[in-house]
């Protein structure tokens, strides 16, 4: 039995697109847990760049089983939207192994508009969400008013679900926001096509992954957002409404703590976060320019410029303790390249006192300073480099230096968008 799930561990946007198409060649079967199209996942295949939202990364491999599991919250129109996308761009063979969990909830027109307008009044303290409508679904799930896919399936228990919960969505709209209520027809016909063009993917997930397992194959799940995004784990309340921490996953996916499971982290060779929130290590500086620039970083589902600053390694220790990580894949090294000097903070000074892990509340992070370890940069192009050895001395240094921080191996690293600019030290499937 084997299953590798993938974790970030800062923000998000670790590169973990890009991580699991790689593993995706010698998996069997991938599956995204939790969240849904507030994610981005790019992967680049030739030169040609795809973003995913909602299919799994692994979809470029042919064989490979892709699942969009129970724990997740599907909008049905932006995966129509992606399975177009695969049809246009000569992948539609693909969709033959595409699978949707029945027990997915569904992202409602209301779940966006109420995203969009919980933001709006929270003003100030917006938290930057996506706009995606992912935090009011999962609030109707845990308030047990969810439209699950399967309900889909059914005109009439779909029918009753919607006239239920619309009811109270309309008044909410209404009353708390002085919006226009929403008609029970409109959304009622365009969620009916919907389903209809899901239907064939649609199935029972978690049973399909056990099969898969007890045919001895091989798992990868694809976690989206990252450690410090996790409800309860992640710097409440700047966080998404799912879990991407790894045990998370495994819930989302249906499996229990399965004997076997290694847990890899994803961590840039930098740190970057979109949204509100705590950010010791941001620079708010021309290096942070630099990086943003150099970096590509902008959302990939929002377009918004992500925040940039030195690798926080404090953040990194937490995500090794709270996803049990065994090793981890270095993103972006080459994005360093040229740079003078390069740091990893290692610790926060917070008043008298010094911290080597993330405080107890997290609504004081703002008031951590980042405490550096400091090193030379490196000039040379990393990007050709297939073999660690080749890399510079300094690169191997940082390197190094976040194993000393973190506590456990680099198996991989990144250098590049494309496929092959990967340096493997450590075989992890
Ligand atoms: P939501 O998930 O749209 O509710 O947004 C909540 C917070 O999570 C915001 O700060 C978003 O920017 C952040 N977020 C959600 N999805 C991602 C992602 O895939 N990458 C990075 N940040 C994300």
């Amino acid at each position: 039995m084997s299953i590798c799930v993938i974790t970030g561990t800062h923000w998000g946007d670790e590169g973990k697109g890009k991580i699991v198409d790689y593993l995706g060649s010698r998996a069997d079967a991938v599956v995204r847990s939790q969240g849904g199209n507030n994610a981005g996942h790019t992967v680049v295949v030739e030169g040609e760049k795809y973003i995913f939202h909602l299919i799994p990364s692994g979809i470029l491999h042919s064989g490979i089983q892709c699942i969009l599991g129970d724990g997740m919250v599907i909008d049905p129109a932006s995966l129509i939207e992606e399975v177009h996308m695969l049809r246009e761009r000569g992948r539609e063979d693909r969709l033959k192994d595409l699978h949707v969990s029945g027990r997915a909830h569904l992202v409602m027109p209301y779940h966006r508009m109420l995203d969009g307008l919980t933001e709006k009044r929270r003003g100030n303290d917006a938290l930057g969400t996506t706009g995606k409508g992912i935090g009011p679904a999962y609030e109707d799930k845990v308030a047990r008013l969810g439209i699950r896919v399967a309900d889909l399936l059914s005109e009439k228990r779909f029918a009753e679900r919607l006239r239920y919960t619309l009811e109270y969505k309309n008044a909410i709209l209404h009353k708390i926001f002085g919006e226009q209520p929403l008609t029970f027809e409109k959304v009622y016909s365009e969620y009916k096509r919907l389903g209809e063009l899901i239907a064939p993917f649609v199935t029972d997930t978690s049973r399909l992954v056990h099969s898969l397992l007890n045919e001895g194959k091989k798992l990868v799940v694809e976690g989206a957002q990252g450690t410090m995004l996790d409800l309860d784990h992640g710097t409440y309340p700047y966080v998404t409404s799912s879990h991407p921490v790894a045990a998370g996953s495994l819930l989302g996916t249906g499996l229990g703590p399965v004997h076997g499971t290694q847990v890899i982290g994803i961590c840039k060779a930098y740190t970057t976060r979109v949204g509100e929130g705590p950010f010791p290590t941001e620079l708010s500086n021309p290096i942070g320019e630099f990086l943003r620039e150099r970096g590509g970083e902008y959302g990939a589902t929002t377009g918004r410029p992500r925040r940039c600053g030195w690798l926080d390694g404090v953040v990194l220790r937490y995500a090794v303790r709270v996803n049990a990580l065994s090793s981890l894949v270095l993103t972006k090294l080459d994005v360093l390249g040229g740079l003078e000097r390069v740091k990893i903070c290692f610790g926060y000074r917070q008043g008298d006192s010094m911290l080597d892990d993330c405080p107890l509340d997290f609504g004081t992070m703002h008031t951590c300073e980042p405490v550096y370890q400091e090193f030379a940069g490196w000039e040379e192009d990393v990007s050709k480099v297939r073999h660690y050895i080749d890399l510079p001395r300094q690169a191997r240094e940082y390197i190094e230096y976040i194993e000393d921080v973190s506590r456990i191996p680099v198996a991989i690293i990144s250098v590049g968008q494309d496929r092959p600019a990967t340096i493997t030290r450590k075989e992890i499937l």
